[in-house]
């Protein structure tokens, strides 16, 4: 089996620009890889996405909103994620310990619930290094908030709900394969960081290269 990356943090944390980042230094060495990301990454997948984070109005109870989450993650892990992984590296936008932080931490799920639902449903499957990107709430919920325009449900919630979140993405230190960074640097820093971490690591058989805009 190839490597697992998961990258996770709240919204506006730049996960989506140091994938892309972390994408062309790949590029660079013709490292086989796929990007994908959750809630999504298959047809029905993205479909379920939109019943999930659309400010649509629908008021799914707490429970509702974690089965579908376990709906996505279930086509996802058995149709793209386990297949690809038996060739090439699976580069993934939010996994596992999205749903911990967002619908555990800040909601208040149930932890036994979310642990019987990844057992059951996503293989028991983990990612073997998950790098989270750590910001101050403040700045990036308005940060994403401006990206984005179209606001997503998740990024309406309250401030104490994104700080409850990113309280929870920074407690994860503590688990081996988790990593955090400092993702309030300049960004062409915070890309550097991560690739040391990942060649540190010896984590694919090549060193990895620094990936600039003008490569
Ligand atoms: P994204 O904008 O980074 O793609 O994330 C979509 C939103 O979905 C984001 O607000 C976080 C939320 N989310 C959860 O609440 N639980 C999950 O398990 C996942 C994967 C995402």
């Amino acid at each position: 089996m190839k490597k697992f990356i998961a990258f996770e943090g709240i919204d506006g944390s730049g996960k989506s620009t140091q994938l892309r980042l972390l994408s062309g230094s790949l590029k660079k060495i013709k490292e086989n890889f796929i990007i994908t990301r959750e809630p999504g990454g298959t047809e029905t997948s993205e479909e379920i996405r939109k019943i999930l984070i659309n400010d649509n109005g629908l008021k799914l109870l707490p429970n509702t909103e974690l089965l579908l989450f376990y709906a996505s993650r279930h086509e996802h892990v058995a149709k793209v994620i386990i297949p690809n992984l038996k060739k090439r590296l699976v580069l993934c936008d939010r996994f596992f310990f999205s749903t911990f932080c967002y619908q555990i931490i800040g909601a208040g799920g149930s932890r036994n619930l979310l642990n019987y639902l990844h057992k059951n449903f996503a293989f028991n499957l983990m990612p073997d290094i998950t790098i989270v990107l750590d910001v101050d709430p403040n700045k990036a919920i308005q940060r994403s908030l401006n990206d984005k325009k179209i606001e997503t449900k998740f990024e309406l919630k309250t401030k104490r709900f994104h700080k409850k979140v990113s309280a929870g993405f920074r407690k994860l230190s503590s688990h081996k394969k988790v990593k955090i960074i400092n993702g309030d640097r300049e960004i062409d820093i915070v890309h550097k960081n991560i690739i040391d971490l990942l060649n540190k690591n010896k984590f694919i058989k090549k060193k990895i290269p620094y990936y600039f805009k003008n490569d």
